[in-house]
């Protein structure tokens, strides 16, 4: 399942993002790639440990666990420290796939990849190209969202960043271990949990939402792993 979560940052949050990020230092994006994709990136990053990247990753793991919709479709167990990327002057990453298992440094934590996401710190207007290309059964969605906005997508699948043509494409990119590691499982929690919510609006003093939130946390405990 591939799904936008819109304004986990606010405007005013994306602008003191720029603004910290503008002054930071960045270095090769190859530091955090794995054996087969550092052949297919081409890019920029913030180290992992510099002060912007902690205070800004703080500040988007904060907005998360405010946020119902990420809550309901992630169910996350562990999410990685927001990492910070820049795509300028033609540059790209080809397709790949992100590795499954990551060491979160400084810690004795290793996370299970089980989704990636991507939140948008440039507009669409600031750059050309840049797109995030995800194939899935589906066939291949290309996604460019509003600052603030941001894509979770399961992180087995192949994937892809378009040149950046013009401007500078600008994001925050990490990796969700989830309750549910399952993608098939976790897409049918989040349609039943988004039906319950819809049912609640619509009919709130009906019994079936209480039998329906039963099935739900039923699923959970079956599938769950905490
Ligand atoms: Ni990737």
């Amino acid at each position: 399942m591939l799904i936008e979560i819109p304004d986990v940052l606010q405007s005013e949050e994306v602008a003191h993002a720029r603004r910290l990020l503008d002054a930071a230092e960045w270095v090769d994006g190859r530091v955090t790639a794995g054996h087969q994709s550092a052949r297919a990136k081409d890019n920029a990053q913030v180290p992992q440990d510099h002060p912007v990247a902690r205070e800004l990753g703080s500040l988007i793991l904060g907005s998360l666990e405010r946020n119902p919709l990420f809550l309901s479709a992630a169910l996350p167990q562990r999410v990685y420290p927001p990492l910070f990327n820049r795509y300028s002057g033609g540059q790209s990453f080809r397709n790949h796939v992100d590795n499954a298992v990551r060491p979160v440094p400084g810690t004795p934590i290793r996370i299970r990849t089980d989704l990636s996401a991507t939140l948008f710190l440039a507009d669409p207007d600031e750059y050309d190209g840049g797109e995030l290309c995800v194939e899935d059964t589906y066939g291949v969605h290309a996604v460019k969202l509003p600052a603030g906005h941001m894509v979770l997508y399961p992180a087995s699948s192949l994937h892809n960043v378009q040149a950046v043509t013009r401007g500078a494409r600008i994001a925050a990119f990490f990796w969700i271990q989830s309750m549910v590691r399952d993608d098939g499982a976790r897409t049918l929690l989040f349609d039943l949990d988004t039906a319950i919510q819809r049912l609640g609006l619509d009919l709130p003093e009906h019994e079936v939402g209480t039998q329906l939130t039963a099935v739900y946390h039923n699923l959970l405990r079956r599938w769950a792993e905490v």
